[in-house]
């Protein structure tokens, strides 16, 4: 027999907590091998409550009692009793003062929530459910408290951090220091943090928009110190940028970030004392890519606007967490849009929501932005919470206009300060400040999947009208079968011969005050709808869903000469970017279906009007480099199988592979061109033109190393040993490990044991090496995996090492992960069971590619399904893992 199965908890049932905690005093002694926290809570019972408890359930885990007393006196067995994961004490007053003393094991947390040791530091994680794994606590985010915090330790650890500002420090006894941390915003237990270690820091200073001075500090590992500062230059940046277009200013005299090296996401919004991944934080050019760069930025953003939009405002329930992180994803996607480009963050921020994001919405695991239930709340942590989620306030941002949207976020900070509200206030406040009506809008909370716009045309020359029909549908989904119709933004405009015409809709004013009148936004909001256009002289091109103002799937029948129109001839700059990906589409739809019958692409080639339309886009001087990049960029293995009803694994390899050939074949004059017009000399910056022009260069780069001429190869090896930043000598590593031509294999050996030798000491920088490998699409990879889990580089217990290899492998890798015998599904299975007990989120986690198994072949969705009944049968299985398991099976 299993255990009982762990029971749902639905957002239907949500009840205020029956008491509150005014303050929080804490007292975390650290020793070796246990630490010691006294806990001191004045608790009163809620006014807010139906009837007056008489009894206090607190939430604890892992957690040994030491001791218990009540307004002084110490209970005794009788006096409270243990549940599962909690304390229940028995007759408690209207208001009393609770002490809890316990002992925890920090040295032997391996699943990195709650207090734990990280390399040489202690450091905490309390999102979601961690507090509990601290002290026994009301650990839930409608409990808001004030904070103090002392913190003890030997003096080996000679900074001590916690939330808010600094009040007292002093000796502790024989070689033992304290520190008293007050934070003077009330805060939920998730928001807690502390830090304990021997760090280094760089200090920097803001002033906000009234004048108030801010320090600044990001302590890291000594050997870091050189890493620091573009997180720093983000952090200001951020800080001004939130202060400029929300109106929002820090809070606390200090700032501070910590970067630790085991660390299950990306960063942690604490306080006044974010704690991040060093993966988040940590760059410079000799060891960080341009990715990693970007990332640092938007991580260290996104964290810090949660000052406002996550800690000032929080979550009544964590069936709201996308009112924080929905529109904090949204508010660190425009920083980074304003910051670099917006036209390419809007394209890369779209690609992964319609890989990632899609697939999620169209399996077992799919959930509305605010979903109903949950057995363990670390797996909603999504794809959908976070970037539907922000979707959804675009689409808001949109529809109220700037100057609206505005209003109502100022209204909802006001409004809601210090308090712990729900995502239907988000709505009402925006709703209140605009005069809009959103109720039908709401449903986007509600309702899973993503839904399909499915459009006709019409053309009528003797009235010189154009009808555009639009019909919405939503794919049912685990917990609503029958969707009602969504309100919808359509922004679009309509192409003629000579460009965009000027739109005259039947029954609404022309637009020439914010506009040329050549751009609306059509609001659809029945299940189907018809659009008339007047005043239209020839047949026009629509052009649709331009800047993807709606995250949904759009059909149209567009002709390849349709296409070509709006990928050079557009106004709207991602518009020409997705025609560039519907064209690419076409090409490997056609190469697939040869495939498919075939089962071979010897002699594949291109339409010479496609190949005259790519070149084009290679040539037009009046592109962002970027945008050039991205047009010549397939779309990827993922965004394809995403969009096919069922996935063939090689098909889908095979077919984009000689589309690829056959670009790089027809195009390897400018590619030459553009390859050998760049000088690998010119010194690093991580601007947006710089990180452009490297890309687009890179892009040459890969398709030249397809054609397998010794010069292309030589020229590679060449950009490896002697590229100046990790973006080339990263790009050049890549190409060599994934080429066939026998001369790139040799290099690639060398090469992959010379990075090695070269970065062995920066762990963020072995990782990538863990990855490339991992990443390789010859045969015979998943040995190659296989040794590396036995190889000094590689830790179990690490996180990021995890995501590097094993994680690159089964989300990266389709072609040898979904290798036909299965070996690559049982070897993640393996690897989930060893990690269930050990680290339950990232298990969970990685179970994501198994959860996809219907999409595949008979044949696969079999082997797929016995690794996942396999991981089923498995005793103690965690709450995490079980979620995910289950409803994958069911
Ligand atoms: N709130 C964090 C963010 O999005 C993410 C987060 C949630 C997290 N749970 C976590 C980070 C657990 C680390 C570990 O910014
Ligand atoms: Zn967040």
């Amino acid at each position: 027999m299993n255990a009982p199965a762990p029971k749902t908890i639905y957002l239907k049932d949500y009840q205020v907590p029956d008491y509150l905690i005014d303050t929080t005093d804490l007292n975390v002694d650290i020793h070796d091998g246990y630490t010691l926290v006294s806990c001191m809570l004045a608790l009163r019972r809620n006014p807010a409550a139906k009837q007056a408890a008489t009894e206090l359930t607190l939430q604890g885990a892992d957690l040994e009692l030491v001791s218990l007393s009540l307004d002084g006196r110490l209970l005794e067995e009788g006096d409270y009793t243990f549940g599962e994961e909690s304390l229940t004490i028995f007759n408690t007053p209207e208001t009393f003062t609770l002490i809890t003393i316990t002992k925890i094991k920090p040295e032997s947390n391996t699943s990195l929530e709650g207090l734990y040791r990280s390399r040489t530091m202690y450091c905490t994680q309390c999102e979601a459910e961690g507090f509990r794994k601290i002290t026994y606590y009301l650990d839930r985010p409608d409990v808001m408290s004030e904070f103090t915090t002392k913190v003890i330790a030997d003096k080996k650890y000679p900074v001590l951090l916690s939330n808010g500002n600094l009040i007292e420090q002093g000796d502790a006894g024989e070689e033992r220091h304290y520190a008293i941390w007050h934070d003077p915003f009330k805060k939920p237990a998730y928001l807690f943090a502390l830090v304990a270690g021997d760090l280094a820091h760089i200090e920097d200073s803001f002033s906000t928009s009234s004048g108030r001075a801010v320090t600044l500090r990001i302590f890291v590992e000594p050997k870091d110190l050189d890493k620091c500062d573009h997180a720093m230059a983000s952090l200001k940046h951020a800080m001004r940028w939130d202060e400029e277009v929300y109106g929002r200013e820090y809070d606390l005299d200090i700032f501070m970030i910590v970067a630790v090296d085991d660390f299950n996401m990306g960063a942690m919004e604490n306080k006044g004392l974010n704690i991040f991944n060093t993966s988040c934080v940590l760059a410079k050019p000799e060891t960080t890519t341009d990715v990693g760069f970007q990332r640092v930025e938007g991580v260290v953003a996104h964290e810090y606007f949660h000052n406002w939009s996550g800690n000032r405002v929080t979550c009544r329930d964590w069936f709201q967490l996308s009112l924080k992180e929905g529109f904090t994803v949204y508010r660190d996607s425009e920083f980074s849009a304003d910051m670099g480009s917006r036209t390419v963050k809007r394209v890369e921020d779209v690609t992964l929501l319609r890989t990632l994001q899609f697939a999620e919405d169209a399996g077992p695991m799919a959930h509305p932005i605010r979903p109903e239930s949950y057995i363990e709340i670390s797996n909603f942590y999504t794809m959908t919470v976070y970037e539907k989620g922000a979707e959804v306030i675009r689409m808001l941002a949109n529809l109220l206009g700037k100057e609206n949207f505005r209003k109502g976020t100022d209204l909802y900070f006001d409004r809601h300060d210090g308090q712990a509200v729900t995502t239907e206030d988000f709505v009402t406040a925006l709703a209140d400040a605009s005069g809009r009506d959103l109720s039908q809008f709401k449903r986007w909370y509600s309702q899973a999947g993503t839904p399909r716009l499915d459009v006709t045309d019409y053309y009528d020359e003797d009235a010189q009208t154009y009808s555009l029909t639009i019909k919405q549908s939503c794919p049912p989904t685990p917990e609503c079968q029958n969707k009602l119709p969504f309100h919808i933004p359509i922004a679009m405009g309509l192409l003629g011969s000579a460009g965009d015409l000027p739109l005259y809709l039947q029954g609404s004013q022309p637009d020439f005050e914010t506009s040329d009148n050549t751009h609306r936004v059509l609001e659809l909001t029945d299940a189907e709808q018809t659009f008339v256009f007047e005043r239209v002289q020839e047949k026009p091109v629509p052009s649709l869903l331009r800047g993807f103002s709606a995250p949904v799937k759009l059909n149209y029948a567009y002709s390849t000469r349709d296409l070509i129109l709006l990928m050079s001839r557009d106004s709207d700059g991602f518009s020409r970017w997705e025609a560039s990906q519907q064209l690419g589409l076409q090409a490997i739809s056609a190469a697939m279906a040869a495939y498919q019958q075939e089962r071979s692409l010897d002699g594949f080639s291109l339409s010479a009007q496609l190949v005259d339309a790519y070149r084009r886009v290679l040539q037009d001087a009046s592109l962002d480099q970027a945008m050039v990049a991205y047009m010549l960029t397939l779309p990827s293995e993922a965004y394809i199988s995403e969009l096919a009803d069922v996935i063939d694994v090689e098909a889908i390899h095979y077919s984009r592979q000689a589309v690829r050939k056959a670009l790089a074949n027809a195009l390897a004059d400018d590619f030459t061109r553009i390859y050998q017009s760049y000088d690998h000399r010119q010194p690093y910056a991580a601007t947006a033109d710089a990180i452009a022009t490297r890309s687009l260069k890179n892009v040459a780069l890969a398709y030249l190393m397809l054609i397998h001429d010794e010069g292309s190869i030589r020229a590679c090896e060449q950009q490896y040993r002697h590229g100046n930043n990790m973006t080339d000598v990263m790009a050049a590593l890549t190409q060599l490990v994934n080429s066939e031509a026998p001369l790139a294999q040799e290099y690639s050996l060398a090469a992959l044991a010379d990075f090695f030798g070269r970065w062995q000491h920066e762990s963020l920088v072995v990782n990538q090496w863990l990855s490339v490998q991992a990443g390789c699409q010859l045969p015979d990879t998943l040995s190659r995996v296989r040794a590396l889990l036995q190889h000094s580089a590689y830790d179990g217990k690490n996180p990021n090492k995890i995501r590097s290899l094993i994680g690159a492998f089964c989300n990266g890798n389709a072609i040898n992960f979904h290798s036909g015998n299965g070996e690559g599904y049982a070897f993640l299975a393996d690897q989930i069971i060893q990690l269930n007990r050990q680290n339950p989120q990232i298990a969970s986690r990685l179970l994501t590619p198994l959860t996809k198994w219907k999409k595949y072949d008979h044949v696969r969705q079999q082997l797929m399904k016995a690794q996942l009944e396999r991981i089923r049968a498995e005793p103690e299985l965690s709450k995490d893992v079980f979620e995910v398991v289950s409803k994958s099976l069911a």
